[in-house]
């Protein structure tokens, strides 16, 4: 099929991979930049263009020589443009155009939630759909029906805050540090998820989310109970939000009957999500894809993998394309 080089820089990593026939990930380089935001408590757009800049020249080199190729190998050029801040993804789009001139090689432009989606063939290939995937990161919080390739449905989305969002808030809330949710699932193991039973939102049949009340729960719990331990409020705030994105994920895989339920984002890095989405989808006798962690969180090899099938379905797109803050998935 088809050698693709995408960059990936819509957020806080730069990354570049090189993927064969749109699933064999011939290398798969990234630099985060967490510790230049952790100092601000969030991402400042800023300081993501100016990295970006700094290390995409480093980082693609590094991607090129682990695939062992050189550039004239390559059969196109992509990148994600969009959703994302707008200065980081300008950079990548900017360099990726750039290179496709300069190479003489097709550009893709490439919506990176459909990136997360696609994530989940890289190391399931023959998986077909109707899927289901549960998209969880710090901008965006989805249930999607993947009908056929590049035919989505929306089942669900959160109503308020992401769920990243949320591990982010808690942990800032309990002084914990920057970002929240590695922390938490790291805490999370020296406490006891059952010792405070907070509110599970929107359990009314829908498949939307709500977690800005369980947010405010933890604040209300604390005030109320100061000395409480962190682990203990961690564990249990985990649990809370790891039960609701695991029943609405089910039951919307029962409801289309989904071949297989999948997760991506950041969050999917979980380890409680991980292990109740095994533990759940096995009893359930529904097959499902826990994706190694490197592929969960902003990695160019899914942005790669989306490429190269829109490349095939669509073809290229136009060197005046741009950049697209808020691109939706359908
Ligand atoms: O997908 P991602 O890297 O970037 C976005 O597209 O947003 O996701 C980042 C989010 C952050 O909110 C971070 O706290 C969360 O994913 N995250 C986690 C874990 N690792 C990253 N949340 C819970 N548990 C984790 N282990
Ligand atoms: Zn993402």
């Amino acid at each position: 099929m088809s050698v693709v080089l995408a960059i990936e820089t819509s957020c806080d990593e730069t990354s570049v991979a090189v993927v064969k026939n749109g699933t064999e990930v011939l290398s798969n380089v990234v630099a985060t930049q967490i510790d230049m935001h952790a100092v601000f408590g969030g991402v400042v757009p800023e300081v993501a263009s100016r990295m970006h800049l700094e290390m995409l020249y480093p980082v693609l080199t590094q991607a090129l020589e682990q695939a062992e190729l050189s550039s004239d190998e390559l059969d196109a050029v992509a990148a994600t443009h969009g959703p994302g801040l707008i200065g980081a993804l300008l950079i990548g789009v900017s360099s990726a155009k750039a290179l496709s001139l300069a190479w003489d090689v097709p550009y893709i432009g490439v919506n990176h939630v459909e990136g997360h989606l696609f994530a989940t063939f890289l190391e399931r290939p023959e998986l077909e759909p109707p899927l289901v995937v549960l998209l969880v990161a710090g901008g965006h919080t989805q249930i999607v029906h993947v009908k056929s390739l590049g035919n989505y449905e929306i089942l669900g989305s959160t109503i308020d805050d992401a769920a990243g969002e949320a591990f982010d808030k808690v942990a800032r809330y309990l002084g914990l540090g920057y970002p929240g949710g590695p922390i938490i699932d790291k805490l999370s193991i020296e406490g006891d998820r059952e010792a405070i039973a907070f509110p599970r939102g929107l359990m009314n049949g829908s498949f939307d989310f709500s977690f800005s009340g369980m947010k405010t729960s933890v604040v209300n719990y604390v005030r109320k109970f100061p000395d409480a331990a962190n682990a203990d409020i961690a564990a249990s705030f985990q649990e809370a939000v790891v039960d609701v994105l695991v029943k609405k994920t089910l039951a919307a895989a029962t409801k289309v009957n989904a071949n297989a339920v999948c997760i991506g984002g950041g969050v999917a890095a979980n380890s409680r999500l991980r292990d109740r989405i095994a533990q759940d989808c096995s009893e359930a006798g529904l097959d499902y894809l826990v994706p190694s962690r490197a592929f969960c969180t902003d990695n160019a090899a899914m942005i790669a993998a989306a490429a190269s099938w829109r490349l095939a379905l669509d073809g290229a797109d136009e060197l005046d394309g741009g950049a697209y803050p808020s691109l939706a998935l359908v």
